[in-house]
């Protein structure tokens, strides 16, 4: 008996920190958008609890600490179905880049939650799935919910919306930020953008040419301060034709919105390292695609 799920990336078509808050987090306003690219997660059940990675970017992600994500989210389940443990062998298929700002971690630790849930078919409400997602990471409530979502608090109030398929071209740094930095650097000068509602029109409607300068990050210049590249990046991106370029959530990756799958591959070829994804994702449905 095993449950396999698609675990989508994101990224942050937007991202408005509003201001610190007294328990160590970010008041933000952000609006995610999952992915074509995922990972795999398959969860079997087993009598002890295990956790494997395999797939192309295993070695990245061992390097980065491993899936404390998935451990998290799997013992979270656990504890909150009344179990000692998530009495299963969970194997994670890693694609995702690490550490990037794309969710990967996030998005498998959302998975694990739905896959453990319907393996021993504890048939959570989402109401609690989403509570146990929430006391995992902020971003792991979006990215269970599956679909576009704006999200506020601490990023793990959700709100879903409408958004017509878009086309972006990602390009991964050879480095990598932590989250915590991501927001500590913005602290030092606490300047905020503008609010999301243009780009959530802009994704409804889908209007590339207004979604195209929409985009935006408040993140993006305390990180890009630290790291010139992000800004050399973006700047190559709109010489080759994308319409808006930004970094993604806390960085480093840079994500660019295309007219259209052809137009991101034309882009793409401009830009080391970049490769072509969509979102939202066809196959995702509600809540997040069985594989
Ligand atoms: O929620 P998550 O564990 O992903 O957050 C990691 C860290 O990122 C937090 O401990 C905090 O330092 C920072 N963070 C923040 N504001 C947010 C989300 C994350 O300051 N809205």
């Amino acid at each position: 008996m095993s449950v396999t799920r698609r675990a989508h990336a994101k990224l942050n078509v937007f991202l408005h920190v509003v201001g610190a808050r007294d328990d160590g987090y970010h008041e933000i306003e952000t609006v995610i958008l999952p992915l074509e690219l995922h990972d795999v997660v398959r969860a079997e059940a087993a009598d002890e609890f295990t956790v494997t990675v395999s797939g192309a970017r295993a070695g990245e992600l061992a390097r980065a600490g491993g899936e404390a994500l998935v451990d998290s989210a799997a013992r979270a389940w656990a504890h909150e179905t009344g179990r000692a443990s998530p009495d299963a062998a969970i194997a994670v298929d890693k694609r995702i880049p690490v550490a990037a700002g794309l969710g990967g971690g996030s998005a498998d630790a959302a998975a694990t939650i739905r896959v453990l849930d319907e393996l021993h078919r504890t048939d959570l409400s989402t109401e609690t799935l989403l509570g146990i997602a929430a006391a995992v990471g902020s971003d792991v409530p979006a990215l269970l919910l599956g679909g576009p979502v704006y999200a506020d608090g601490r990023g793990d109030r959700v709100t879903p919306v409408h958004a017509q398929t878009t086309a972006w071209v990602v390009v991964p740094a050879s480095f990598a930020v932590r989250t915590p930095d991501a927001y500590r650097w913005w602290d030092a000068r606490a300047e905020s953008g503008p609010d999301p509602g243009a780009v959530i029109a802009a994704l409804e409607a889908g209007n590339d040419e207004i979604l195209g300068p929409a985009i935006f990050n408040d993140l993006q210049f305390a990180v890009a301060a630290r790291h010139p590249e992000i800004s050399d990046t973006i700047a190559a991106l709109l010489d080759a034709g994308a319409l808006g370029a930004v970094m993604s959530g806390s960085g480093p990756t840079v994500v660019a919105l295309a007219r259209h799958l052809a137009h991101a591959d034309q882009i793409a070829q401009a830009v080391p390292g970049a490769f072509v994804t969509s979102g939202p994702p066809r196959t995702m449905g509600p809540p997040s695609g069985v594989v």
